[in-house]
């Protein structure tokens, strides 16, 4: 008599990058204390701790591990409370000073651009959870925004998406038509990264040039201006997409949803709404 295979009721283990093919073709399911985060109810970190004290159910079940997939369609309960179906997209504007990173918010925020904006947030946008939207250098003022929605982060940051971003450098030496020229034919520079699109340069003095990309590598605008001769002693953004910096530095301001849609063309047109 042959005996069939046990059968295997153990799950696969419960990590961001497990069997990462398995939802192909399906939404892929959110983990849990990212759900809550995202549906605005409270920060991640503060989701997971409510998970562990097993203070949230799904579909009815106490569930007290973050990393929990959420299946589409399951009713969330925190405290009792249904989450919300959908969070709202918010985009806030911040004016970053020199000298503070640009972190991931699970970095620590000390010496970071967190640290300036969180304390300033009403509760009404505190319990989001806020990624930087690309990141500025340390020394590198200007606009940087933060949303509470990582779809709208990769539309902005995307190339594909090509949304402009400007920024005006001083330069230390001075800067002329000739020299710039090269920047706006697309500039191939000599430390193997490919070929940067063609860029908007004008020149608004002689020390002062203004850069419009539409990509964003790493330290993209010194190096394209060092590589033409042009070292960079400060750097400012003043828009992304349609979006101008309209804030004191180390002030914020929340965007409406009309800045959002015709500054950042977001939601793209035929993404479902
Ligand atoms: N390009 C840079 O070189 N630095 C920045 O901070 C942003 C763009």
């Amino acid at each position: 008599m042959s005996r069939k295979p046990p059968i295997r009721h153990s799950s696969p283990p419960l990590t961001k990058n497990a069997n990462p093919g398995r939802w192909e073709g399906k939404a892929k399911p959110d983990w849990l204390a990212r759900a809550i985060a995202r549906a605005g109810v409270m920060p991640q970190e503060e989701a997971q701790e409510a998970i562990q004290a097993g203070r949230v159910t799904v579909n009815g079940r106490v569930v007290k591990q973050p990393l929990s997939p959420v299946p589409s369609g399951a009713t969330v309960r925190v405290d009792g409370a249904a989450l919300p179906m959908a969070a709202p997209t918010r985009v806030l504007a911040f004016h970053k000073p020199a000298e503070l990173l640009t972190s991931t918010v699970r970095q620590h925020r000390v010496g970071t651009v967190y640290e300036v904006l969180l304390p300033q947030l009403s509760s009404d946008l505190a319990r989001f959870t806020w990624h930087a939207v690309g990141r500025l250098d340390r020394g590198t003022t200007g606009l940087l925004l933060f949303t509470n929605d990582e779809k709208l982060l990769a539309h902005v940051t995307s190339p594909e998406t090509g949304l402009p971003k400007r920024y005006v450098a001083t330069v230390f030496s001075d800067a002329d038509e000739e020299k710039v020229e090269p920047l706006r034919q697309g500039l191939k520079l000599e430390d193997g990264d490919g070929p940067i699109r063609p860029a908007q340069v004008k020149l608004r003095d002689v020390h002062t040039v203004e850069v419009t990309i539409t990509e964003g590598r790493n330290h993209q605008v010194k190096r394209m201006l060092g590589a033409v001769g042009l070292p960079v002693r400060a750097l400012h953004r003043e828009a992304v997409g349609g979006v101008e910096l309209d804030v004191a530095e180390s002030a914020f301001r929340l965007l409406t949803d009309a800045e959002v849609a015709q500054g950042l063309g977001y939601p793209p047109a035929g993404a479902p709404g």
